[in-house]
């Protein structure tokens, strides 16, 4: 039990990695708090871990919108009195996530846009709501979600701009939050099997990783054992990131 006491924020918690990492910290004792777009699909997930015995509620918060986002860490704090753990996870190319693979100078402005909302600005902004709760108690992680394609470049253009600053946006709340005992590190993954094509893309191992494997990090990088962890941003990639042999 791993997690026993704390509480932890998740955003984008309705599917994928977020939903796994929500579960898994839930199984390790935390009280999770999903946040997503998809509000029935966050409640859906938060009565499923109380059915088997975990805590956790769910909660729409669209991560471009500072007031949901507010909400959310409100009622977190009225329903759990504390924050340990905010894993900003919200995210997708919007090429992949609308089904829109037209080339960068024809791309609709809108998707750009969300391209950099969701997957940077979102992050921004959630972290200025929970930090001042964790500098209170003295205590906190943040972990953002980048991308392989943040480190490389992609013809998601703006989805790749988007994850590089994940990592600046990490190494900035490292060096707020340290004088407060507040940590933030940066993962980025490279395919993972949340979506079935990401079996295509190459990688030095031969295979995508099973979701799992980049949750079992997060978990890690959020629990004590990882006390002196801060400022850090972790590839987790299959090696895809070393170029050709
Ligand atoms: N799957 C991969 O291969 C891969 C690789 C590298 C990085 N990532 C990153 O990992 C994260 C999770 O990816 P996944 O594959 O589990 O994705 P997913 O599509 O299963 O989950 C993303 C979640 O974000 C939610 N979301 C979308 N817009 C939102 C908004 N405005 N506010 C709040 N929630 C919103 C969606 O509803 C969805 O539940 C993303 O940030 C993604 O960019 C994924």
């Amino acid at each position: 039990m791993e997690f026993s006491g704390k509480t932890a924020i998740i955003t984008g918690a309705a599917s994928g990695m977020g939903l796994l990492s929500g579960q898994r910290m839930a199984a390790e004792g935390a009280n999770v708090v999903l946040t997503d777009v998809n509000e029935d699909g966050v409640k859906a997930a938060a009565a499923d871990i109380r059915q088997s015995g975990g805590e956790a509620i769910g909660v729409r918060a669209d991560v471009t919108d500072y007031e949901q986002i507010a909400h959310a860490v409100e009622l977190t704090m009225k329903t759990y009195g504390r924050v340990d753990i905010l894993l900003n996870n919200a995210g997708g190319a919007p090429s992949r996530v609308f089904g829109r693979p037209e080339g960068f100078k024809d791309r609709d402005i809108e998707l750009l846009d969300w391209g950099i909302d969701v997957n940077l600005k979102g992050a921004v902004l959630f972290s200025r709501a929970v930090i001042g709760h964790m500098i209170e108690q003295k205590t906190g992680v943040i972990i953002n979600m980048g991308s392989i394609e943040g480190v490389t470049g992609s013809g998601a253009v703006e989805y790749s701009a988007a994850k590089s600053g994940m990592i600046g946006l990490t190494k900035s709340l490292a060096l707020y939050g340290a004088p407060y005992g507040v940590r933030a590190c940066c993962v980025s993954p490279g395919p993972v099997l949340t979506r079935p094509a990401m079996a295509n893309m190459k990688t030095l191992l031969g295979r995508a990783a099973e979701p799992g494997e980049i949750c079992d990090f997060i978990l890690y990088l959020c629990s004590d054992k990882a006390a002196f962890i801060t400022g850090s941003h972790h590839l987790i990639d299959g090696g895809r990131s070393c170029g050709a042999p």
